[in-house]
């Protein structure tokens, strides 16, 4: 098929997520590589989000491929009540590479069911209903784990499921809790005391977080923050579970992002990463006691592909690259080549309102006007983003653009040269953005 049949059989016979079909152009890629993928006329893009921050090791990594076709000639589906070797691997690698006393995994196909599970686990475990969740957060597109989600996504999937109760940020949209890390911290940490108290304690299973908010906004937790609020969850006996769906897996620069904090959670939920998208996997990791309550108690959840041997394949192959070839030290190197690219871009554009960037996990944050008003109030789109990105996108380069921002979150595998050459896009491109802010 050629490039334009493939979008019109799209668009004609399937639903694109979280739009309207009519409003979607999307690319028709048929083959990836590394760092590019190539549309059906053979035009290279540099996938500068790593697809939806996922392809952490880059496209077709021969390895993979290689562990793939094998996988195939060997047992590619046995039920989830079965013992597989790959599961065995698996699970006994995850217990040695996650931190702490976290060395039991439950196994689903993506983000939101592993924190569909979470909650499930929680609730079971302290015997408690309700879940502490962030404004500014995304868990998933399922029933619950939307309700979980504070963004907008959330709103024409209400009211949903009970028990959710919802607190701002250390760092919302508008709002400010301090000048300081330190006031920022403590000011947060109070007001969220202060609900924990509203809703009783005794009420509060667990409180989700994102370790470093993704999709709204790679929010880095100011200093201090996830330790103090480790130690106010332990206070009132709630879990602490870090969704590290996005964060996880080497894209902060280290493997898990809690060990920024440094902090311990008692939950962890993975997915994307754990395979690099080369197949659906999703985990949830639990601490020793939550681990051991269920050796007597039963886990109440399942679903038909739980611990997929294929898949859990992939994960033993997608991990041994990711480790084994140095990316998450590759993505550690590369943050302050990164935060170089975007000051100089702060530098010369008055559209760059301020950035930052941990790991290879990075945003642009843009301003219609010098006084830092954010290009678009929050939930809004200015028609110049859109103009923006496609700039970017002529020019061979692949990047997301939202609200006020544009992100920058390329595969882990990426060069000092492909850096440069998606911020160099991006820099010829801006000019369309500089051109609406006001004097
Ligand atoms: C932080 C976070 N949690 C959960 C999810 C949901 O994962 P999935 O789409 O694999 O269900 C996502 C997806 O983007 C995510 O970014």
């Amino acid at each position: 098929m050629d490039g334009r049949e493939i979008v019109e059989l799209c668009l004609k016979h399937s639903l694109y997520s979280w739009s309207a079909t009519g409003a979607v152009n999307p690319l028709p890629i048929t083959r990836a590589e590394g760092v590019y993928m190539y549309t059906a006329e053979g035009r290279r893009i540099l996938d500068f989000n790593s697809q939806l921050m996922s392809v952490n090791i880059g496209h077709s990594h021969p390895k993979v491929v290689a562990a793939m076709k094998a996988a195939a000639d060997g047992l590619i589906f046995s039920h989830p009540g079965t013992a597989t070797e790959p599961r065995a691997r698996l699970s006994k690698l995850l217990a040695e590479i996650t931190p702490g006393n976290i060395n039991t995994f439950f196994y689903t196909l993506g983000g939101a069911e592993a924190n569909e599970s979470a909650i499930r686990a929680a609730r079971l475990f302290t015997g408690r209903q309700k879940i502490l969740v962030r404004y500014r957060s995304y868990h998933g597109g399922t029933n619950a784990t939307l309700q979980l989600t504070g963004d907008p996504r959330r709103w024409a999937n209400e009211p949903g499921m009970p028990g959710v109760v919802r607190v701002m940020d250390p760092l919302p949209y508008n709002f400010s809790f301090g000048d300081t890390p330190e006031e920022i911290v403590r000011n947060n940490l109070t007001y969220v005391e202060e609900v924990i108290q509203y809703e009783g304690p005794h009420t509060i299973a667990a409180m989700f977080i994102e370790t470093v908010t993704g999709t709204n906004g790679i929010l880095v937790p100011p200093p201090g923050y996830l330790p103090k609020l480790r130690e106010l969850l332990t206070k009132y006996g709630i879990l602490l579970v870090c969704d590290e769906v996005m964060a996880g897996l080497g894209r902060t620069g280290k493997l898990f992002a809690f060990e920024h904090g440094p902090v311990q959670p008692d939950i962890v939920t993975l997915a994307k990463g754990l395979t690099s998208s080369y197949v659906p996997l999703g985990a949830m990791g639990v601490s020793d006691p939550i681990a051991e309550h269920f050796r007597k108690n039963v886990f109440w959840g399942g679903l038909t592909y739980n611990a997929h041997p294929f898949c859990l394949n992939v994960a033993l192959a997608a991990l041994d690259v990711l480790i084994g070839e140095g990316m998450v030290e590759n993505a550690a190197r590369l943050e302050p080549v990164m935060h170089h690219h975007m000051e100089a871009l702060a530098l010369k554009h008055p559209s760059v309102r301020r950035h930052r960037n941990v790991g290879l996990f990075g945003i642009v944050e843009l301003q219609r006007d010098r006084r830092g008003t954010p290009l678009a109030p929050y939930n809004t789109q200015h028609p110049a983003l859109a103009s923006f990105t496609k700039a970017v996108l002529e020019s061979g380069v692949y990047i997301i653009g939202r609200w006020d921002n544009f992100m920058a979150n390329p595969p882990l595998c990426i060069t000092e040269e492909q850096l440069a050459e998606g911020f160099d896009a991006i820099d010829r491109a801006l000019p369309i953005l500089d051109a609406v802010v006001e004097a």
